[in-house]
């Protein structure tokens, strides 16, 4: 399943896709932090370090951040776990990983959720921060976390979603169609950084809603499947891959 339709403005196939979107990182991964910080009003840190710590991120756990980008998730993945030498940052955008590797002695690897250059059963914790709208099928991806995840090992996707109701879904539409992209180009003079935001912003106005997320994470078996809402707004999807049963074969 495609997280959203094929954007024909933006490029013309899904097999077109990937080349787009690392064309768009790379050229705003110098303004990413910068924006997403006031765009959030100041809140990034501090919700993705919660949203890891609640959902069971322990010291000297193996972490893997998908799509790690500048690594905003792991920089405070790394303040939970008292270092970087267990963190692996994977991101197909050189651009968003050199910003990464600036801040952060972890290790890192350039590919694709759907297809990922890493061992089986190798990660205590797999995230993903704001980027499942950007792979190219949810099963390959979702399939992939849980190959590499350890058993018992637990997965948290980060997303932002449309909310319900016509005032709430009226105020989200005006601030991320407009403004957010306005005040980007505004404030950063760089129109690669605002069609960094206007295509953040059309990939949630399409984006497949939370029971399809559910469904596809179910699908490849994972268990303990949850989507968390905060405020209408943020999605904090959780899973498990289970444990081995006493007695299962081992491969
Ligand atoms: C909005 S940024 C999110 C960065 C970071 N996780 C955060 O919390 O801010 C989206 C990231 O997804 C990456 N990305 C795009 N397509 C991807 C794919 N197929 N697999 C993994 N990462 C991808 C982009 O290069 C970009 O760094």
């Amino acid at each position: 399943m495609l997280p959203h339709p094929t954007l024909a403005a933006h490029y013309a196939t899904p097999e077109a896709k990937p080349e787009f979107v690392n064309r768009l990182f790379d050229n705003g991964a110098k303004h990413y932090d910068s924006v997403v910080d006031w765009g959030f009003l100041h809140s990034g840190a501090s919700y993705r370090r919660r949203a890891l710590k609640q959902h069971g991120l322990r010291a000297a756990d193996h972490l893997l951040d998908v799509a790690a980008g500048t690594g905003l998730v792991a920089v405070e993945a790394a303040k939970i776990l008292g270092t970087a030498d267990n963190i692996t940052c994977l991101d197909p955008s050189a651009g968003m990983l050199a910003v990464a590797r600036s801040k952060l002695a972890a290790r890192f690897v350039l590919g694709r959720a759907e297809q990922m250059p890493l061992a089986d059963n190798s990660f205590d914790f797999l995230t993903m921060g704001y980027a499942l709208r950007h792979v190219t099928s949810l099963e390959e991806t979702f399939r992939e976390f849980h190959r590499v995840l350890k058993p018992g090992g637990k997965l948290l996707i980060l997303e932002v979603t449309k909310p319900a109701g016509r005032i709430p879904e009226f105020c989200f539409r005006l601030y991320f169609g407009r403004i957010y992209p306005f005040l980007t180009q505004l404030f950063t003079r760089s129109r690669d950084a605002r069609d960094m935001m206007r295509y953040y912003w059309e990939t949630m106005d399409t984006c497949m809603p939370p029971a399809s997320v559910l469904e596809a994470l179910g699908s490849v078996g994972f268990a303990k499947v949850q989507r968390t809402a905060v405020l209408g707004l943020f999605s904090e999807y959780t899973a498990e891959k289970a444990k081995l049963a006493t007695g299962s074969i081992l491969p």
